[in-house]
């Protein structure tokens, strides 16, 4: 008897997912609370998260930062944080969580009040322990907010406020190999690993979590998924925006410290790893370490042969003029800065041996897309004559995170008619069609599995140190001579055509998306 007679039910789509767990009460003490990513991002994904009825009745968040608020000032200022706060009735409701402390963690008096404010609002809202830190500051704060956390004795279990302490660090974690050891050591010194939660927002789309569920919750994939049967991988993050105002931030980082050591890297693990033997957290993310591990380093002298660096001129997105990067605010008229950036790697080990994957990204390129392109190697005879039908394309399998979120598979079928041409078409599966709705905003799945304690989708010490170990002679060889590998692009295009050849000398090419 096949699957099929012995669990029928196993086929179709399940339409309700399994009941939601709350997490325990618990604080969430924001540091740096006045940005951006507290109103944009952090507070709309709780507040969404309240109204599905996922956060426990005794929560509270207690935003810290220099600004002088009061805590009305601060609910006033978060409420137009995003378009979902249209319910009044209920933001209020929800807005009772939320207070703040104004002060510099610099300050010794600050750190002492604030450890009383977090005692005073637990009591508040019958919060009887587990404290949760949220590092929202500019990253050269992070070793010092750290420090000052364990020097107030707020990072370990106390009478009056027991139950679990966690730490959450948003991206950049480190500079470069130097920086992010010895920020994993202050932090360390802290807090042990398992309380650490490094926040990569990548890992919280669904998409991105529906990869390991394709490989590996289907059986017709995963056998075909290794260098018998794969040409290549591509991996694109390609962005409309610009810097948005962050040149600062961007000059120190350049794209591939803002999105290949982290989110790019994080895509390639998913796709490219073995099986986990559970999907515990240390399970996942052994398998991940591994496949890091497996990526062949590249050395210093020969990256300018597997990498291209771009930097956006002017040029026209979505039918605007749009002014070049160094003309945005906050950047060096001559910066020698990375907004694009394309490298080819390979992974040394039985599955992927000699396939290349191919990883790009940039800002203010032709379109918006994230998606990783599998391309299969051909069929091995041409049974069908392309001099008379035009040429016969392989297939495609395309997992696309955003902003169509689905997945397609590309193959070629006879055209209708007399004579037997072939065409490609395509399988589509989208999130959309499929579930009636648009997958959840990645920070909201984030932060519910911090306060559950399941750091499955948050990246380990030991994964940020190998992808900083691989991005080290990138760097080094920049450091040295800022311009290298790096070619100027018109805003609105799909970047340097250097990075094309990257393919084109191995008879390959970009998928346009
Ligand atoms: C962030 C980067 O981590 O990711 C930004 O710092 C980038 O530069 C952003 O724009 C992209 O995220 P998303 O979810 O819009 O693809």
């Amino acid at each position: 008897m096949g699957d099929e007679g012995k669990n029928p039910s196993a086929l179709t789509v399940r339409r309700q997912a399994p009941a939601s767990v709350v997490p325990p009460p618990c604080l969430l003490v924001i540091f740096g609370a006045s940005g951006d990513l507290t109103k944009r991002k952090l507070v709309p994904a709780l507040y969404g998260l309240y109204r599905e009825k996922l956060l426990p009745e005794a929560f509270a968040v207690l935003g810290v930062s220099r600004t002088p608020f009061s805590d009305d000032a601060f609910r006033d200022h978060l409420r137009d944080g995003s378009p979902e706060t249209v319910d009044r009735a209920s933001w209020d409701d929800f807005a009772e969580r939320l207070f703040y402390q104004p002060g510099d963690i610099g300050d010794p008096q600050a750190t002492r009040a604030l450890g009383e404010r977090i005692r005073a609002v637990a009591k508040d809202r019958g919060i009887p322990g587990n404290l949760i830190f949220y590092a929202s500051v500019a990253p050269k704060f992070y070793a010092p907010l750290i420090r000052r956390i364990g020097e107030a004795g707020l990072s370990v279990p106390s009478e009056d406020l027991p139950g679990t302490r966690r730490v959450i660090i948003e991206k950049p974690f480190g500079h470069d190999l130097a920086s992010a050891r010895e920020l994993s050591r202050v932090v360390s010194g802290v807090f042990p690993e398992d309380q650490v939660y490094r926040i990569d927002h990548y890992l919280g789309k669904e998409t991105v979590q529906n990869i390991l569920v394709f490989r590996f919750a289907n059986g017709i994939f995963e056998p075909l998924w290794n260098r018998n049967f794969i040409d290549h991988v591509q991996i694109t993050v390609a962005e409309e925006i610009g810097v948005e105002g962050r040149g600062d931030y961007f000059e120190e980082a350049g794209v591939v410290r803002d999105m290949i050591q982290n989110h790019l890297f994080q895509l390639l693990s998913n796709v490219a790893m073995e099986p986990p033997i559970s999907l515990a957290a240390d399970d996942v993310r052994d398998e991940k370490v591994k496949l890091m591990r497996s990526v062949e380093p590249v050395k210093e002298e020969n990256v300018g042969e597997v990498c291209v660096r771009g930097q956006y001129a002017a040029g026209n997105v979505r039918g605007g003029a749009v002014p070049g990067y160094r003309a945005e605010k906050s950047v060096s008229p001559q910066s020698l800065v990375e907004t694009y950036a394309a490298m080819r790697l390979t992974i040394d080990n039985w599955r992927w041996g000699g396939v290349p994957f191919y990883l790009r990204t940039g800002k203010r390129l032709a379109g918006r897309v994230s998606e990783i392109a599998i391309k299969f190697r051909p069929a091995p005879f041409l049974l069908f004559d392309s001099s008379v039908c035009g040429q016969l394309v392989s297939n495609y399998l395309v997992l696309n995170i955003q902003p169509q979120e689905g997945i397609f598979l590309k193959f070629g079928a006879k055209t209708p008619g007399p004579s037997i041409c072939v065409e490609p078409v395509e399988f589509q599966f989208t999130y959309e069609q499929a579930f009636g709705v648009k997958s959840r905003p990645a920070y909201g799945r984030l932060l519910l599995d911090a306060m559950l304690g399941d750091a499955t989708l948050f990246p380990r010490n030991d994964t940020v140190d190998i992808s900083w170990s691989l991005l080290e002679p990138f760097l080094s060889r920049w450091k040295e001579n800022p311009g290298r590998d790096l070619f100027f692009y018109p805003a609105g295009t799909w970047g340097p055509r250097e990075a094309d050849n990257l393919l084109f000398r191995e008879g390959r090419q970009w998928r346009e998306p």
